[in-house]
């Protein structure tokens, strides 16, 4: 089916300015799919469900495009998913019980499988671990914009003891525990566990929920079971687990035993009861720090809970100069446009740079001569990109006051109070 170009750009343009908006996002995200554009489809399906993790509609359509995209490792992850809370037919099952054993295909962008068959097999890891994931990526840390306090302190507790085992046994420097990062969206927490993963080359492993969660009952905890043991004799490594609030959401929100179970696997995992965890460090990233278990945040499992915040004007220039970097431009004062982007998340800033270039290329086709993108273009695509993150700070200021235990939100009241909005 061809889809006219310009609803889908008018939809995305109000998305732009109501990103919660799931129904409308859902309703692009399907005309993409029939449209036969199913890799945006998918990251459309993946917004929604960046928001709410087990979103029926938002699970269905991730599947759709996820096997149109001919990626069927995702597609059987979120069919999982969906059967695992009730959601998929009887058929469904029977075609991910046969899909489960399709041969992989290479991933996308900066992903790859591991094969079982690296590991010593023994009896419990025999099972199947699709999910896991060995990142490789060639982003460095010098690419994350701003983030210096944060930078600094993954540097000291875990990039610096890593790379100098001696000194590391030296100083008797644990290389237990883990981080949360946490705050708006789009500001980098993804990004910069990429980033850490090219530093760290094959020492980065990482999770997310379609991963572990399985529709039997007792499988999501021997997943997850499986990805710490495999870290384990991988050590020292680091295991990233992104939106760690829908694995390691609050018990009291919990529907179901099985997943206070994981919860609850997860916990002991991290407390490395039965196996030693020197030398895994976990890092967590979540833009709902409020609904991840307390529990998860005592000394020994995160132990430090580090706000990632929207990038500062310097960031913010960087941010747009290297969107713009395989552009022809033309006179860009990057600095200017940092200034006039104050509250824009990394990911606004990106879609700004992409919006301006868009401009040009569109006046280029209509006047027949190619030219570069330049300031004017920026101010006219401005008019619809809005900065996001304002939003998220009104939602945790409520948790910065009335859910500050243990000074957890004591950098967020920092922030909110030197923008005067506490
Ligand atoms: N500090 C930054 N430096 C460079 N690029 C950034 C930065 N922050 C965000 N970006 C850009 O914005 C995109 C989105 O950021 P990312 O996905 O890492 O955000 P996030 O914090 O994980 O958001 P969410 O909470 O929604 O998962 C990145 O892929 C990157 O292009
Ligand atoms: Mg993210």
């Amino acid at each position: 089916m061809s889809i006219d170009p310009s609803v889908i750009a008018a939809l995305r343009a109000a998305l732009v300015s109501d990103p919660e908006n799931i129904a409308m996002r859902l309703h692009v995200g399907q005309l993409l799919l029939d449209g036969n554009q199913a890799a945006e489809a998918l990251a459309e399906a993946a917004e929604v469900l960046n928001r709410q993790p087990t979103h029926g509609e938002g699970l269905r359509l991730a599947e759709q495009s996820a096997e149109a995209a001919g990626d069927v490792i995702r597609a059987s992850g979120y069919r999982r998913l969906r059967e695992a809370l009730g959601m998929a037919s009887a058929q469904n099952l029977i075609e991910s019980s046969l899909g489960s054993d399709a041969e992989p295909p290479s991933r996308p962008e900066t992903m790859r499988l591991t094969h079982r068959g690296e590991e010593e097999e023994t009896e419990e890891d025999s099972g199947d671990l699709t999910g896991l994931r060995v990142v490789t990526s060639d982003l460095t840390l010098a690419q994350v914009a701003g983030m210096k306090d944060v930078k600094q302190r993954l540097e000291m507790a875990f990039l610096a003891p890593m790379r100098n085992p001696d000194l590391r046994k030296l100083y008797k420097k644990s290389l237990k525990g883990g981080l949360l990062l946490y705050g708006p969206p789009g500001c980098g927490k993804t990004f910069l566990a990429r980033a850490i993963a090219g530093e760290l080359g094959s020492k980065f492993l990482s999770i997310g929920l379609t991963d572990v969660v399985d529709m039997y009952i007792g499988e999501s905890e021997k997943n997850l079971h499986r990805v710490f043991e495999l870290a384990r004799r991988n050590k020292p490594c680091v295991l990233f687990i992104d939106e760690i609030d829908a694995l390691g959401r609050k018990r009291s929100l919990m529907r179901n035993s099985g997943e206070r179970n994981v919860v609850n696997q997860l916990l002991s995992e991290m407390d490395g009861v039965e196996a030693d965890n020197e030398g895994v460090y976990v890092l967590g990233a979540t833009n709902h720090p409020w609904d991840v278990d307390s529990a998860l945040r005592r000394p020994g499992r995160f132990d430090r809970t580090v706000l990632v915040l929207p990038p500062d004007a310097p960031a913010r220039a960087q941010i747009l100069q290297s969107a713009m970097e395989d552009r022809p431009v033309n006179q860009l004062d990057y600095a200017k446009l940092a200034d006039q982007a104050e509250d824009f998340s990394g990911a606004d800033l990106v879609h700004w740079a992409e919006a301006a270039s868009e401009q040009a290329m569109a006046d280029s086709i209509r006047k027949g001569t190619v030219r570069s993108v330049d300031m004017g273009d920026f101010k006219q695509a401005k008019k619809d990109v809005k900065p996001s993150t304002r939003p998220w700070f009104e939602t945790a200021k409520n948790f910065a006051v009335y859910a500050n235990e243990g000074g957890t939100y004591d950098d967020l009241i920092t922030y909110l109070k030197s923008r005067r909005w506490m």
